[in-house]
């Protein structure tokens, strides 16, 4: 500790404008610092060990304080409190020889405890300044309860809906995902490069899971990925590297193995590609128990697995303690260089430094600030509107000669359904630091915003899913939802008494919160069994029927998306959800989010997304299907339920014509692309008009459509507005087979529209 603050005082320059001079500052402070450092010191630094409540993988942490004070320790996470965090902190620079602070991580996804939408409904608003908002809160409110770290942003893209942590995603596509990467990192770590990191309220970001970890097969979490290099590079790798161009301090090793060697020993990911093509230089952590996972991928012993985890470029190891129950030996053994162990407790040294922390170790500890932050109006306010904009309409009919949506506020509704009265699910899966039980349930929602003007009539009607087994696996950590001892008919019939007396029913299905997220692939996306047996009864009714649906992926809903007259897809809002859904559903807000990812007719037809290849045999039009020897299966046609950026409003929107500035333009050169859209209905709405491009012809095979380009605009009733797309080299370049960066001459469409299926076009010759 005294070392510490001798060296923090002769080093440190507070705030320095000069980067290259805060760097050889930095560099001389570690330098002299690392000089004192044992080689076990040095390990130390590498060491992550969790404590908390959170355990996710297969192995907990003890002993902890006593390892801080042998200075065994480099990092903390999910601990929470600033009290207690002080308090560790405080055991570190004070009772550890060197004083050295520690980093305290958290998994802050969505919020801190005020909670945002989870990552997929977030996406769906396609609001940029919405999606850097809800970070910029959440770093608020985690900076002041002690946290310097958050595991965020998850960017790995997924086309496959059985894989549970979709949840956790921006969804399928590459382009959105880079533009959402990027807010992230500014909304947690500041929006300038030059001064990111500087104030208290401003943490360092984590971009995971490094790579390809949506990509697994059959959309089972951590299984097996095998992609071509074409394909990494072209559609999967481009977020993680638009987070670390965003300035990400940190980048977690995914779990899944890639070219058959495991991410967290992959030395052609975490060096080659990372540090050298990249030029990433904040460090690299694995995921919970990565290291000591090889040992079951079959690549070796704890040692042998640890050795190659530290020379293919991992520098912290979460809670496998390879590094440190075996990397000395390692070193001794020559296994391990010592420039390997120097570079990567350099890189931590590094990430602490440019934190603040060895010059205010308790920088994130100000008790005032936490109690002022966490949670307040002001958040909440804005978790309430992030929530409305992240809902998507998918279905509003008219139901005897009137929309069904929105609501009116007055006469008798049955709020019906597992999901209805249950305040643990709202917050989402990945909500660490949430108070489940402060979000209000939908049904509490409903009474607080409209129960003066409308009768709200609750019932259960089914629990979530028959099988009593399976409703205790999808409704851990306490997300119970208190499962009903009563018969499926006596619950049925309880629902259809609340139903008789109601004017319209709004039904709250579909999957309880853990039901996505880590470790819950489902093989069969549909809404459960009893769940769909109890929105057939309610239709038979007659009565006007809403479903609201919460869930944390696509589902297979193509009978609902015939049969019931309105559908809000509502994911999981957050602790502000149950009142946003009633600004939506009553129409004090018009729903304006939009799918990104494709919910598909069924599961057999997983993966599932817009930016197919054409095949050699393509179908075509989907509506000739079927056709032998075409790319169709027998029993299913191709088209999706709903496609990628589909969703509707409670107002229409027309689209002009897509007009180009000039019909060529040569590779480097730049058009202009627009598209007039007026409002026709007779509400103020607002749009989200999409750009998408095909490359026609080219050295290898191009995707029949990719988003390249997107707006969101408000528009008044009967007002237009020209949108305008500036087209350049970076819209029309792809990674050909030898990995450059090409554009290749020749025909490319230009779409843009209301959604990836309903587009009008243009051609463009380029050059
Ligand atoms: C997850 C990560 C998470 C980590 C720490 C793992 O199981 O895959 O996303 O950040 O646990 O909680």
């Amino acid at each position: 500790m005294r070392l510490i603050c001798m060296l923090a005082a002769a080093a440190l320059i507070v705030g320095c404008a000069e980067t290259n001079q805060t760097n050889r500052e930095m560099d001389r402070f570690i330098d002299d610092l690392m000089k004192e450092m044992t080689i076990e010191e040095k390990i130390g630094q590498l060491n992550l060990p969790v404590s908390g409540e959170i355990v996710t993988g297969q192995a907990k942490s003890s002993n902890v304080a006593e390892r801080i004070k042998a200075g065994e320790v480099g990092g903390l996470f999910n601990l929470k409190g600033v009290e207690q965090i002080k308090e560790v902190q405080r055991i570190a620079v004070e009772e550890s020889r060197l004083g050295i602070p520690i980093l305290f991580g958290m998994d802050v996804i969505h919020g801190y405890e005020t909670i945002f939408p989870i990552p997929l409904g977030l996406s769906c608003s396609w609001d940029m300044e919405a999606v850097e908002r809800s970070a910029r809160i959440a770093a608020e409110e985690a900076s002041s309860d002690g946290i310097c770290w958050t595991f965020s942003p998850m960017v790995d893209i997924s086309r496959d809906a059985r894989w549970g942590r979709v949840s956790e995603g921006s969804g399928e596509d590459t382009y959105l995902g880079c533009e959402i990467a990027k807010a992230m990192v500014r909304g947690y770590q500041g929006e300038d490069l030059e001064t990111q990191l500087q104030r208290n309220d401003q943490i360092l970001a984590c971009v995971k899971h490094f790579a390809l970890y949506g990509a697994g097969e059959g959309g089972l979490d951590y299984n097996t990925v095998d992609m071509s290099r074409v394909r990494m590079y072209n559609e999967y790798l481009s977020p993680y590297k638009a987070a670390i161009e965003a300035g990400a301090g940190s980048v977690m090793a995914s779990f899944n193995e890639i070219d058959g060697v495991p991410a967290t020993g992959n030395k052609w990911l975490m060096t080659d590609l990372l540090r050298e093509d990249w030029k990433f230089d904040g460090f690299v952590v694995t995921d919970y128990t990565g290291i000591f996972e090889m040992t079951n991928h079959g690549i070796g012993n704890l040692q042998e697995v640890t050795a190659q985890a530290i020379n293919a470029g991992i520098d912290m190891d979460m809670v496998s303690e390879g590094f440190l129950g075996t990397l000395k030996k390692s070193i001794e053994e020559g296994k391990v260089s010592m420039k390997e162990l120097d570079t990567a407790c350099r890189r931590i040294l590094e990430a602490k430094y440019r934190l603040g922390l060895f010059e205010n170790p308790y920088k994130y500890c100000d008790e005032e600030r936490a109690k002022a932050e966490v949670y307040n109006d002001e958040h909440r306010a804005e978790a309430r509107r992030i929530a409305s904009e992240s809902f998507v309409l998918l279905k509003n009919e008219p139901f005897k000669g009137k929309k069904l949506l929105p609501l009116e506020k007055k006469g008798t509704i049955a709020l019906i359904g597992p999901l209805a009265d249950t305040r643990t699910n709202m917050p989402g899966t990945w909500s660490v630091a949430a108070k489940h039980d402060q979000a209000l349930s939908f049904r509490e929602g409903l009474e607080q915003t409209v129960g003066d003007k409308v009768d709200i009539i609750y019932a259960k009607g089914s629990n979530l899913v028959s099988d009593a087994a399976y409703e205790e696996r999808a409704t851990m950590f306490g997300r119970s939802l208190h499962r009903d001892n009563r018969t499926d008919k006596q619950m049925l019939d309880e629902a259809l008494r609340a139903a008789a007396k109601a004017d319209v029913i709004v039904a709250a299905l579909g999957e309880a919160s853990e039901m996505s997220g880590e470790s819950s692939s489902r093989a069969d996306i549909s809404i459960p069994d009893v769940q769909q047996t109890l929105l057939k009864e309610l239709l038979k009714t007659g009565k006007p029927v809403v479903l609201v649906l919460f869930n944390g992926r696509p589902l297979t809903i193509e009978w609902e998306s015939e049969n019931v007259p309105a559908i809000l897809e509502a994911w999981f809002g957050g602790s502000e959800a149950a009142v946003a859904l009633s600004d939506v559903l009553f129409g004090d807000v018009n729903p304006s989010g939009k799918l990104t990812m494709t919910f598909p007719k069924h599961v057999g037809q997983c993966p599932a997304y817009y930016a197919q290849k054409n095949t050699g045999r393509p179908l075509g039009d989907n509506s000739r299907w079927f056709e032998k020897f075409k790319v169709n299966y027998l029993d299913v046609d191709n088209a999706p339920v709903y496609p990628f950026g589909y969703g509707l409003s409670y107002t229409t929107f027309e689209y002009s014509d897509v007009t180009l500035s000039a019909s060529e333009m040569t590779a480097d050169g730049s058009i202009t692309a627009q598209v007039t859209v007026t409002n026709t209905g007779d509400r103020e709405g607002k749009e989200i008009v999409q750009l998408y491009i095909r490359d026609m012809v080219g050295s290898i095979t191009r995707p029949i459509k990719e988003l390249k380009g997107f707006e969101k605009i408000a528009l008044a009733p009967g007002e237009s507005k020209t949108v305008s797309f500036e087209i350049d080299r970076t819209d029309l370049e792809f990674f050909n087979y030898n990995l450059e960066k090409v554009v290749e001459p020749g025909e490319f469409k230009i779409f843009i529209g209301k959604d990836s299926q309903t587009t009008n076009e243009a051609t463009l010759i380029v050059k």
